[in-house]
């Protein structure tokens, strides 16, 4: 439990690195009283830009690479046969402080580029899958947001098969840790899609934005 608690504190401590929020910041906005309101990569692409939303991919992103990789440092000599499920902890630290930060009225973002990275760094065996749908389907619908929760949802599938595969090193005579793995899963979709349900009811109504990214 104390080692659960440590990588969640972690994750959560990087998740305050609002890599968006601090941006706009510095261009003198606060990107949460711009477009949708959220402080993500898909809102500082649409209200300030290429170079921005890139920026603010790559600080959510590799936020939760670090949470991780420190996690798995802190605890290498210990928990061999169940690192991955302490990664996953560090990750989901790392999403509630991206979506809840502390400083900002815990008023965040929706934890998708926090959880590519947490694709990257725990599973990168899901990462192109995860990719490949997400690409499609904004391609296709141009709906950031659906392309956001399909990848979220195709990323838990992914990984429950994976570990059920044995192939994420843990170890599988203990179906209670094989179990908590799939459950701290389910917490990043469940978040994710929950995170989005403004964007589910606009999509629902139609009055989703499409995908469109200001020129500046
Ligand atoms: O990752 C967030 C994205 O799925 C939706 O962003 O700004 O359109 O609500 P936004």
């Amino acid at each position: 439990i104390f080692a659960r608690l440590i990588a969640l504190l972690v994750g959560y401590l990087f998740g305050n690195f609002q890599t968006g929020y601090l941006y706009g910041k510095s261009k003198g906005i606060d990107i949460r009283k711009h477009g949708s309101g959220n402080a993500g990569t898909t809102n500082t692409l649409r209200t300030l830009g290429v170079k921005a939303g890139l920026i603010t991919f790559l600080g959510d992103c590799f936020k939760a690479v670090f949470a991780i990789l420190i996690i798995k440092y802190i605890f290498r000599n210990q928990f061999t046969d169940s690192i991955k499920i302490l990664e996953m902890y560090a990750g989901f630290g790392t999403v509630l402080g991206h979506n809840f930060p502390f400083y900002l009225g815990f008023k965040g973002g929706k934890g998708i580029a926090c959880t590519a990275g947490v694709i990257l760094a725990v599973c990168p065996l899901a990462t192109i899958i995860c990719l490949i749908v997400f690409i499609s389907i904004v391609a296709i619908t141009r709906y950031v947001s659906l392309g956001s929760i399909i990848m979220i949802s195709v990323f838990l599938i992914q990984v429950v098969v994976f570990n059920h595969l044995g192939m994420l090193g843990i170890d599988s005579s203990r179906f209670s840790l094989e179990f908590e793995f799939d459950i701290i899963a389910a917490c990043f979709t469940c978040m994710g899609i929950w995170r989005h349900k403004a964007n589910i009811i606009r999509l629902l109504s139609g009055n989703e934005n499409k995908f469109a990214m200001s020129k500046k």
